[in-house]
């Protein structure tokens, strides 16, 4: 899958999917799904390192994760998501910082935000650095939120998040991740735009649906937000396996004569 390609496919009509990954082994298994493209999340911030948001994670972190996804990737489009302080200060630094995702594997980057990172957004696509845009809820400004809160309830934001993707579109954006708005939002937008909309809790009238790795897979029990559906149990399968491995070895039944060499 390509950039071209993953733009297309808004006028086939097939959805999209998009799932996060961080690593070699995930990033096979969600390749062997048919999942059109990879995004290696700033999200690791919280579901690989603990921490309680994205704010903390570097760009050495986000290098670290895209070159582990690029090797590894054959198919997928790998997009790598920008982090915090990456693109804030300058023009020159954001386009700079981007390259070097391109430079670790990546095909595309995404960053968050509305009008304010317009300019970075033409600027990047001129120098060949193709940009998925993210507004609605974008978690790297909990702190203006107050937690991470659903956007565009009242008119007023609503309006301004449908200004923001037009405007994202106009500079060059080849998709937008519309994160924690309303299905009637999402779907004035997605009907408004050209490019593709990959929805995150924003209903089912969006081009394509992006999930967190480990919470589509049910690695999380502790928190779910109400988006997230999990389509497997891996934690408590985990922790099952864990507990028999400790109980076998305890009263010697592993390793039995079968995983042992003679
Ligand atoms: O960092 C991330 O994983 C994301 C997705 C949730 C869209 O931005």
């Amino acid at each position: 899958m390509n950039v071209p390609e993953f733009t297309q496919r808004k006028t086939v009509g097939k959805k999209l999917t998009v799932v996060t990954a961080y690593d070699a082994l995930f990033t096979r298994i969600v390749e062997q799904a048919g999942i059109e493209a990879i995004l290696v999340g700033d999200s690791l911030g919280v579901v690989v390192q603990g921490k309680p948001n994205t704010l903390s994670v570097t760009m050495e972190d986000m290098l670290y994760h895209t070159r582990l996804v690029a090797q590894a990737s054959e198919t997928a489009l790998v997009i790598g998501d920008m982090p915090f302080l990456s693109y804030h200060t300058s023009v020159g630094e954001s386009v700079r910082n981007a390259g070097l995702f391109l430079q670790a594997g990546a095909a595309a980057v995404k960053l968050e935000g509305g009008s304010h990172v317009v300019d970075r957004v033409e600027a990047m696509t001129r120098f060949g650095i193709p940009v998925m845009a993210h507004i609605g809820m974008t978690p790297q400004s909990v702190n203006q939120y107050g937690g991470f809160k659903v956007q565009g309830q009242e008119e007023e934001q609503a309006e301004a998040i449908l200004a923001d993707a037009k405007a994202l579109e106009e500079a060059g954006a080849f998709a937008v991740v519309l994160e924690a708005v309303p299905v009637n939002v999402a779907k004035t937008i997605t009907d408004s735009l050209s490019i593709p909309t990959i929805g995150i809790g924003a209903g089912p009238h969006c081009d394509g649906q992006v999930l967190v790795l480990y919470d589509l897979l049910g690695l999380f029990d502790d928190f779910v937000p109400k988006f997230v559906k999990p389509y497997a149990h891996l934690k408590s399968d985990a922790l099952q396996a864990l507990k028999q491995f400790k109980a076998e070895v305890e009263c010697d039944k592993f390793p039995s004569d079968s995983e042992s060499y003679h």
